[in-house]
């Protein structure tokens, strides 16, 4: 759905004024454009009655904690961060399958902001949900992290009730309504990043170790990328290890995979046909700046049938 920017907040304003009243609300803030705008926008209708969080659970990019309280607190907004690095990497341990990762994350996830709401004593949780999270969602294509009532799961099993001001949106129309809003570029051109971050990106065990594995890789990927305009530039780490040489031994180490993708809104994407001097010296930074990387491989596979993520 094309929207008219300005209609939609006029209307989402006061529809979020009226559902919420004078109770305090709060926003999970992951940094990334949905959530932002969300945020953003409730935080027009309701003002400091809104207190956004992020929780910090050791999967985010370089930087990124630091850059969403920044952007949050720089905005006006009431910021609370929450640091539950060790809960989160506690309730990965032992579990390697790509589905039982996503609902493990999303329901220490959702835990963590019931407590949260009953310490802040809110009654609305406010969340960046939109139109294709809940369409792949019930499609069974993936557990989204943020989908509960579209699946029958009721958000008041954790304590509160759900506001997704963007539900009816697509990617394009998010990022309309951001530019609207006046938030700044660097907001609401931002490359889609998931919910479940790095979880995503480790396949197998997410550990603190193995995560960190991936967020340097990332970076890499992100530097060399940037001016590519693509949709979504990431790296992704195996769970298997293959043979290479460092030091002039011979070692058993990690496999990495580049994923660079062009798309509209995430439904469908296409892998990027990029320069392989680009190619090459992200290969080379990533295995000469992680010692325990010993190849890095290219995905060229489109969604479908793959997916963006890989798991
Ligand atoms: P896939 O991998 O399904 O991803 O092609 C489509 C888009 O959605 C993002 N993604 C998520 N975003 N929570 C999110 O907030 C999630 O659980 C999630 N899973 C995938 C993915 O990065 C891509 O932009």
């Amino acid at each position: 759905m094309m929207v008219n920017a300005k209609d939609f907040i006029k209307t989402a304003i006061s529809e979020i004024k009226e559902t919420v009243g004078k109770h305090r609300v709060i926003s999970a803030c992951s940094g990334g454009v949905d959530s932002m705008t969300a945020t953003f926008l409730v935080h027009k209708a309701v003002g400091d009655n809104l207190i956004a969080i992020f929780i910090n659970d050791g999967l985010r990019r370089e930087g990124e904690p630091e850059f969403v309280y920044n952007t949050l607190t720089n905005l006006g907004i009431n910021t609370l961060l929450i640091d539950a690095q060790k809960e989160f990497f506690q309730i990965f341990k032992g579990k390697t399958d790509a589905e039982e990762k996503r609902k493990a994350f999303r329901d220490k996830f959702y835990k963590t902001f019931g407590k949260v709401a009953k310490e802040e004593k809110v009654k609305f949780i406010v969340q960046g949900t939109i139109k294709a999270d809940v369409i792949e969602t019930v499609q069974g294509i993936k557990s989204q992290h943020n989908v509960l009532a579209q699946i029958g799961i009721d958000p008041l099993s954790y304590g509160y009730l759900i506001l997704e001001p963007l539900r009816e949106l697509f990617k394009p129309g998010v990022r309309m309504v951001a530019r609207e809003l006046g938030l700044s570029k660097e907001i609401s051109e931002r490359m889609p990043f998931p919910g479940p971050a790095l979880s995503l990106r480790v396949l197998g065990e997410v550990t603190p170790e193995r995560v960190a594995i991936v967020r340097k890789a990332t970076q890499i990927v992100e530097e060399e990328t940037k001016n590519l305009g693509t949709f979504q530039n990431f790296a992704v780490l195996h769970n298997d290890k293959a043979t290479g040489i460092k030091n002039g031994k011979r070692v058993y180490g990690n496999i990495i995979t580049i994923r660079v993708v062009v798309s509209e809104d995430a439904v469908t994407a296409k892998a990027k046909e990029i320069d392989y001097n680009i190619l090459f010296k992200i290969a080379n930074r990533i295995t000469e700046e992680l010692p325990s990387v010993v190849r890095c491989l290219y995905d060229l596979t489109d969604k479908p049938p793959s997916t963006i993520e890989f798991e």
